[in-house]
């Protein structure tokens, strides 16, 4: 069968190597993939919010599946635009893709279901969110409601910081009309964790729980970025906790997404905040996480495409679905000057014979060379009987990929080793 893949990181990478590995797979395309997708299948000039171009291909092609990775497109109606060809798609239509494309949808939705989650106020006027600020204590998280590019979120320290932040979201709409709306919330103290789960609207089967790195530099210090590696399954989530999680938050967002009348169908991935209270929901996303997916891929038992496809024909309640006994961790490669102004164009060493768990985000191909060409560049992952192999195995494949600038995270994984030191 013909697959279409939507997207151009790791994820995207990761979701190729693993379907690349089915028989049943005749070929891979990318929309419009990297350099390391383009050497698993071939990459279409279509950019992933080409909504037509997408479309008039798939009106052509016919392909037996269609995975949409980033939130961009399903936000958009990707999936609904496929199904009127009967297309099928894998992630959530527009309505269900709400999940990430409205914070205040989503804790409305948290709210009438009971699922755990901060405490919050909403505002469309600027002068009612300053003086709400003006009288609370420090620190508060101000959120732009809609998509920002992971940059909606802006911890306020003082008074200063929330106007500060309001100007930016709602009076100069930095982040254009998702800035229209606010929530602020009470900030929460723990460590996060994240759960995703993949759902066909009525049975889910639960991937192993991951820890993302948002910082740019080790001891989470420096501003935040896409991601800068992670590792599964999370320590931290212990098997009650992660029991717990399916019981208070999994299976009620299911249910209440259908009692909204949304046919939710694709990822659900939970961005938890383990307090001292419980787990609470900081954010649903509705699609895989980046850089997670290249940690939970290499961790399923259950070939992908049997997941992808019980999940689109709605019949994952009877897949047999099983993970692997093992460990997975994986560490980004950025450009140097990544997030703020990544500088991009330098030819990639050490590709050649490379493991193929090394998956590209920002790379391309130029004169027969691989160049960098965004800010997160590739990320390496290693898989091991144990978190220590695994993060071994990845930075060993970090170490031996060359490009001037070359900027990483030593510490990725080191939270879950603290922890596994002081349990032993
Ligand atoms: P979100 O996109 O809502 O997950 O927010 C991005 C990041 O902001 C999260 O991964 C957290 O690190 C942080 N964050 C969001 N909401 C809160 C909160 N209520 N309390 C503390 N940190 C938060
Ligand atoms: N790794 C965070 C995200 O994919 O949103």
């Amino acid at each position: 069968m013909k697959i279409l893949i939507v997207g151009s990181g790791g994820r995207e990478h990761a979701i190729g190597w693993s379907l690349a590995k089915d028989g049943r797979v005749a070929k891979l395309f990318f929309a419009p993939g990297n350099a390391g997708t383009s050497a698993l299948g071939e990459n279409l000039p279509l950019t992933v919010t080409d909504l037509a171009g997408i479309k008039a291909w798939c009106e052509r092609e016919r392909p037996a599946l269609v995975v949409v990775g980033p939130e961009a497109p399903l936000c958009a109606g990707l999936v609904d635009e496929l199904a009127t060809l009967g297309v099928p798609a894998f992630g959530p239509d527009k309505s269900g893709a709400r999940l990430e494309a409205s914070k205040i949808f989503t804790k409305d939705l948290l709210l009438r279901a009971g699922i755990p989650t901060a405490a919050s106020e909403r505002f469309t006027d600027i002068a009612e969110a300053k003086a709400y600020c003006a009288a609370r204590r420090y620190p508060l998280v101000v959120k732009a409601d809609g998509l920002a590019a992971g940059k909606g979120v802006i911890i306020a320290q003082s008074l200063a910081d929330a106007d500060a932040a309001l100007d930016q979201i709602m009076a100069r709409k930095v982040f254009g009309p998702s800035g229209d709306s606010v929530l602020i919330e009470e900030f929460l103290r723990g460590q996060e964790a994240s759960i995703h789960a993949v759902t066909d609207g009525t049975d889910y089967v639960l991937l192993p729980s991951s820890q993302d790195h948002k910082r740019i530099r080790d001891n989470d210090e420096g501003p935040n970025t896409g991601g800068m590696g992670a590792y599964a399954p999370a320590p931290i989530v212990t098997a009650p906790l992660l029991a717990e999680v399916e019981a208070t938050v999994i299976k009620p967002v299911i249910s209440a997404l259908r009692k909204a009348g949304i046919d939710y169908q694709g990822v659900l991935y939970a961005g938890l905040m383990l307090t001292p209270e419980g787990p609470k929901v900081l954010e649903f996303n509705c699609r895989f996480g980046d850089p997670e997916t290249e940690v939970l891929l290499p961790l399923l038992e259950t070939p992908l495409l049997d997941l992808l496809l019980a999940t689109v024909e709605r019949r994952l309640g009877r897949l047999d679905f099983q993970l692997k006994n093992q460990c997975a961790l994986t560490v980004v490669l950025a450009a140097p000057g990544y997030p703020e102004k990544p500088v991009t164009g330098q030819v990639i060493h050490g590709l050649q014979g490379a493991s193929p768990m090394l998956f590209h985000a920002g790379t391309t191909r130029q004169d027969g060379k691989v160049i960098v060409s965004g800010g997160r560049v590739l990320a390496a992952t290693g898989v091991g009987h144990d978190l220590y192999d695994a993060r071994r195995r990845a930075y060993k494949i970090a170490a031996d990929i060359r490009f001037e600038g070359k900027q990483y995270r030593l510490d990725i994984g080191k939270k879950a080793l603290d922890l596994l030191e002081r349990d032993a």
